[in-house]
């Protein structure tokens, strides 16, 4: 077996992300210093599947640890012409497996062919195996990982085909990053995490601002959205408490982890102390036990004292005097049963929000571009994304005085 060197310093690297999501992970990579304005890659960097990146194992390591609103990051580990089975099991068998792999590892091998002479994906799938075998003196188990949440999954590998094109790639991240540990509790139609993300991130609330606006979530079910909030607002990395796929690669270093992981505490010791306790963020929903569930689950994610959790219906919410962003996700038929009068309580959304919150923001996801309509609010809706297989709108406006 030969030994290739360690992830080159200028490895490719793919944040993959949901529909609707990749301007904003494109956004945060720019802030973490790993996609620069200015080089000719970011052009072409946004794509609708992610953002694609370069950098060394630290760059891939941040990744993973701070992104919010990636689903995973994938390391390119060859694209190469491939016409035939024997191309394609030559120029396989060449790769640096040896880093991501130990001989006889489990592995998720998912092909995709596309346009290309080579279009049986389980052939493609078996030559890649053989290759990887001949690689490190041993094939690999192959096993499907069903579970997209599995934390004992096998090392996911990409194998794309486009045009006799054929590209590979290494899962580093293992269980989606959506996955921050800390949601056990879920009420009705939770959102995912990296939405959740997305959307403050869309709403433009400030999270970084010295101190940043109230934010409330009147329709908060499990907390997910003032959770992200307050992990932004207090700079707190949302990959800090699980395990990657990278972690179980041969050449992890845990030395250079354990680095990242303790800057990342330090500079969030160090918000939480510049804001001293005066972060205003509050949740609120009608159900008793999705509060509950909110609040164990803030409780677990370590931000429980930053955020104000009260079980009442939507007509009920005490803004405070300060105008801040309303940033909520309410009830939109297909994912929750709302009844025939989902149009009364949007309406009733409106007249509580320009009663109670005139002069904030507001960001409403929905599905429903009707149901939007009936808060009466002028709402911008040009950004879209897409949650449990359902096109969903964020609305986007200022609220006006009553
Ligand atoms: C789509 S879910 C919100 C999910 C949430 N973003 C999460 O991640 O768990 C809508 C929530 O609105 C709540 N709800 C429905 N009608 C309400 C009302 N009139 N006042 C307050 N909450 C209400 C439901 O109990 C439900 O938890």
């Amino acid at each position: 077996m030969t030994t290739s060197p360690a992830l080159p310093p200028q490895a490719t690297l793919f944040a993959v992300a949901a529909p609707g999501l990749p301007p904003f992970t494109a956004a945060e990579l720019r802030q973490l210093g790993l996609l620069h304005r200015r080089s000719k890659q970011h052009k072409r960097a946004v794509e609708a599947g992610g953002v694609t990146f370069l950098g060394d194992r630290a760059a891939l390591y941040r990744a993973n640890l701070h992104l919010r609103t990636a689903s995973r990051i994938l390391v390119r580990l060859g694209d190469f012409h491939a016409e035939n089975f024997e191309q394609l099991r030559a120029r396989a068998a060449v790769l640096g497996w040896d880093h991501f792999l130990a001989p006889g590892q489990a592995v998720d091998l998912r092909v995709t062919c596309h346009k290309s002479r080579l279009y049986h994906s389980g052939a493609v799938a078996e030559r890649v195996a053989e290759a990887i075998g001949e690689r490190l003196g041993k094939p690999p188990e192959l096993r499907k990982s069903d579970d997209e949440e599995d934390e004992q999954a096998p090392q996911l590998v990409v194998v794309r085909l486009d045009h006799d094109r054929c590209t590979v790639s290494v899962d580093s991240s293992g269980a989606l990053l959506h996955r921050r540990g800390y949601r056990l509790a879920t009420a009705k139609a939770p959102l995912r995490e990296t939405l959740a993300a997305g959307l403050l991130m869309a709403a433009g609330w400030p999270a970084g601002d010295a101190l940043p606006p109230p934010l409330l979530d009147p329709f908060c079910g499990s907390g997910t959205i003032p959770i992200e909030a307050a992990l932004m607002a207090l700079n707190i990395a949302p990959g800090q408490r699980r395990r990657f796929a990278f972690m179980a690669w041969p050449d992890f270093d845990a030395a250079l982890w354990q680095r990242l992981l303790d800057e990342a505490g330090e500079q969030a010791a160090a918000r939480l102390e510049q804001l001293g306790g005066r972060l205003v963020i509050r949740g609120s929903d009608r159900d008793a036990g999705a509060i509950a569930a909110a609040q164990a689950n803030a409780g677990r994610t370590g931000v429980g004292d930053a955020i104000a959790f009260a079980c009442h219906a939507v007509s009920a919410i005490e803004p405070p005097a300060a105008a801040g962003f309303v940033v909520t996700n309410p009830p939109y038929g297909q994912r929750v049963r709302g009844g025939p009068d989902l149009r009364n309580l949007y309406a009733q959304l409106g007249n509580v929000l320009r009663d109670r919150c005139p002069g904030w923001q507001a960001t409403l996801l929905s599905s429903d571009a009707r149901l939007l309509a009936q808060t009466g609010l002028a709402l911008d809706t040009s950004i879209s994304f897409v949650n449990g297989g359902i096109k969903v709108l964020a609305g986007r406006g200022a609220v006006p005085g009553a």
